[in-house]
């Protein structure tokens, strides 16, 4: 996943964490806002404390008999003892099941689904009581039980409390969205520089090693494009074995800088059209502990020295400089001694023409075991008959006049750099 994907994605779930930790102190300051309170028992014509802001009386005023069912008139008295304005509040008057209503002043009276009954204030439920307030309100209900209140209960909020608090919250919630909002900025731009010097860092590597690779190729007109093919070759290898982007990126630059000893090779051995010498020979073998010593100091890409200095190591242990055998010898050298073959086949050389694809095939396939790792032989030949070969060869074709403008551009990195 991208850096960027990943970071949109966390951002995603800070603010969904933010909502849920919002919601659930905004319910739980609103409940703790509430003013519920239930009093049995203590009403009384002097009346009873329903909360620490409410005191509330309710008085029988009047009391008849009619058709076998009695009616009697409450008046009730709710008086805003706190600070804090109470709003959106109803109040229960517990009274058995048979009870009608026959009237009303200053209320609205209707049954709940309870049967208890259900005071409103005339207006709606949302008229407040400002503190210091009384409401007075009464009924005239009916029922074939005396009807005596026992239980009255209040709901209501603090209002003012309640403004203050939703207030707060909307405070609270926007300065969290900035500092998250401001923090999701601040990360953006550090990762946008931070890619930018990673892709100039990228730029100078790619550079130093073009100067470099025109220094190996111009020792050796006959392999130029060479390094970058092979270069190429080996990174795909490394992919269809599901190396590591790293590693598909070391190998990338291993395989650029494999023949870096060439530089130490004299020019008339390292052209010499006929036969070469048993001394000759080894001069040109020696490119390889050259070219080990030379990237020693390029420890910051791993593995790229074991390339310069075992990519001619074969694996039956027949190769050079160290005869290194089967497994024992790097893998990044193996998969780059591949590639480096298989271009050799395919290039003219100043001892003879490139091999066609059949011939080609069929020599690694004979090396398979004995110069060549098996597993990777497999890839290679793939890539033959898939033509993936083909394309790095267009890419990397020279120019008419003959000259060779090989140009390593980031797009070519297999690694982690790309898709920024
Ligand atoms: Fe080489």
């Amino acid at each position: 996943m991208k850096i960027s994907k990943a970071l949109d994605t966390f951002f995603l779930y800070c603010v969904v964490i933010i909502i849920l930790i919002t919601a659930y102190f905004a319910e739980k300051v609103s409940s703790e806002n509430r003013v519920d309170s239930t009093v049995e028992d203590e009403i009384s014509l002097t009346g009873a404390r329903l909360s620490d802001e409410l005191y509330g009386s309710v008085r029988k005023t009047g009391e008849w008999r009619r058709f076998g069912s009695t009616s009697s008139q409450f008046e009730f008295v709710i008086k805003n003892l706190g600070s804090e304005a109470i709003t959106n509040w109803r109040l229960y008057l517990e009274v058995p099941e048979d009870t009608t209503i026959d009237s009303s002043w200053n209320i609205e009276l209707s049954k709940d689904s309870r049967n208890n009954l259900l005071l409103f204030t005339p207006q709606n439920a949302n008229i407040t009581i400002k503190p210091g307030d009384n409401l007075e309100f009464g009924a005239v209900v009916r029922s074939k039980k005396t009807i005596d209140p026992s239980v009255l209960h209040i709901i209501g909020y603090k209002a003012a409390g309640r403004n203050n608090i939703i207030k707060n919250l909307i405070l609270f919630m926007i300065l969290v969205w900035l500092v998250a909002f401001v923090g999701y900025l601040v990360t953006r731009f550090n990762l946008r520089n931070y890619r930018e010097r990673q892709k100039n860092d990228v730029r100078i590597i790619l550079q130093s090693m073009n100067t470099f690779i025109s220094f190996i190729d111009a020792k050796d007109p006959y392999t130029r494009g060479h390094s970058r093919r092979v270069a190429m070759y080996a990174a795909e290898i490394a992919k269809r074995m599901e190396l590591s982007e790293d590693e598909v990126q070391n190998i990338y630059y291993g395989g650029l800088l494999h023949d870096a000893g060439k530089i130490s090779i004299p020019d008339a051995v390292l052209n010499k059209p006929g036969k070469l010498t048993d001394e000759e020979r080894k001069t040109i073998q020696s490119h390889t502990v050259a070219g080990g010593k030379m990237l020693k100091q390029l420890s910051s890409i791993k593995g790229i020295r074991e390339i310069a200095l075992y990519h001619h190591e074969r694996y039956d242990g027949k190769g050079y400089p160290e005869g290194l055998k089967g497994d024992k010898i790097p893998i990044y050298a193996r998969i780059v001694g591949v590639a480096d073959s298989y271009d050799a086949m395919s290039s003219n050389r100043v001892y003879r023409r490139h091999l066609n694809k059949d011939e080609i095939i069929e020599e690694i396939q004979q090396g398979s075991g004995t110069q060549f790792d098996p597993d990777i032989v497999k890839y290679m030949v793939d890539m033959i008959n898939d033509g993936y070969v083909n394309v790095v060869k267009m890419e990397t074709a020279e120019n008419e006049d003959g000259t060779n403008d090989i140009h390593i551009h980031e797009e070519d990195l297999p690694g982690v750099y790309m898709g920024f």
